[in-house]
């Protein structure tokens, strides 16, 4: 199974789905070992436009630990050509002569896919604005699958800025592959799904119902899966933004109604919406997700470069 440009969550049907979450497991293996050289003389260029920790230092640790090579443009809106008027394909037009894969994150949704028209070289998309973030969503199913045994059949509580967040998106293109799936959102007024999303889980029969009250929810899901409320998104709406702050936050009190093989994930960072008082119980799940990240862009990587 070859891959080429990732830019949509939609891209992946069931058993590509089921082969990079073999070899995601095969990669946990490879790290244990110490790495591997099966990348060497590639090089990925990771580009990102906005700011991230987990998302670039996965794939940059992943590059290396398969022996690739690694070049960088941190905050490219301020020290790339970009702060000099250069457009975005120019820009890909170029790093793509110096690197065999490229990782972009980019503030306009939509960025990644025109990068990809012009681009010779694979173009990962590592978050377009609030529109999709396929490899978060990837790393997201391989851990409800890890942590819960299954993805069929799962009951899901999403929260928080379900209107910005674009992890939440890409999610919910994934799990509509899957069988019996429910999913509850749970956002305030201001930050509620959008209706594409919901027209999307109509057209492929998958259950979904907007809640209010998340001391409902948490008895009856299989995980709840929390989002920080996207400041950078609200601009000039500082109301709205101030409205969407603070009204679902995870604490010992919901953990109190959660069931006791249930999870909590979080793509990270969080903020103020999961206490501190939850990261020791066994259910806080969103620590090894993370780590995830690392296997599942491992498993990417080899499939891209290699096959
Ligand atoms: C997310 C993102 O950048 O969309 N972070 C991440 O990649 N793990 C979520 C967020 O920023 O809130």
């Amino acid at each position: 199974m070859k891959l080429h440009h990732i830019i949509k969550a939609q891209q992946f049907n069931r058993s590509k789905l089921a082969n990079l979450f073999t070899m995601a497991h095969e990669m946990k293996e490879v790290v244990q070992k110490g790495g591997s050289d099966i990348l060497s003389q590639k090089v990925m260029a990771t580009v990102f436009y906005e700011p991230s920790t987990r998302t670039r230092l996965s794939f940059e640790s992943a590059m290396q630990k398969l022996g690739g090579e690694v070049i960088s443009t941190e905050n490219a809106r301020e020290f790339s050509s970009a702060a000099k008027g250069e457009t975005l394909e120019d820009t890909i037009r170029v790093i793509e002569s110096y690197s065999d894969v490229i990782i972009l994150r980019h503030y306009e949704s939509g960025a990644a896919e025109k990068a990809a028209k012009v681009a010779r070289v694979p173009i990962i998309n590592a978050g377009d604005g609030s529109g999709q973030h396929p490899t978060q969503a990837l790393l997201d199913l391989y851990t409800i699958k890890e942590e819960l045994g299954k993805i069929d059949g799962i009951s899901i509580a999403m929260v928080g800025d379900l209107a910005n967040g674009r992890t939440v998106r890409s999610l919910s293109y994934l799990l509509a592959k899957y069988k019996n799936i429910k999913i509850y959102f749970v956002a305030p007024k201001v930050t509620r799904i959008k209706s594409d999303i919901k027209d999307y889980l109509k057209r492929h029969h998958t259950f979904f119902t907007e809640e209010s009250n998340l001391k409902k929810i948490a008895p009856i899901v299989d995980i709840i899966y929390q989002t920080r409320i996207q400041k950078e998104r609200f601009g000039k709406r500082v109301k709205d933004y101030k409205e969407a702050c603070g009204k679902y936050i995870i604490d010992k009190s919901i953990l109190k109604l959660m069931k006791k093989d249930a999870i909590i994930m979080h793509p990270l960072p969080r903020v103020d919406d999961i206490k501190k008082e939850v990261d020791s119980d066994p259910r806080a799940a969103y620590f090894r997700q993370a780590q995830n990240g690392l296997y599942i862009r491992m498993a990417l990587l080899k499939l891209i470069l290699i096959g």
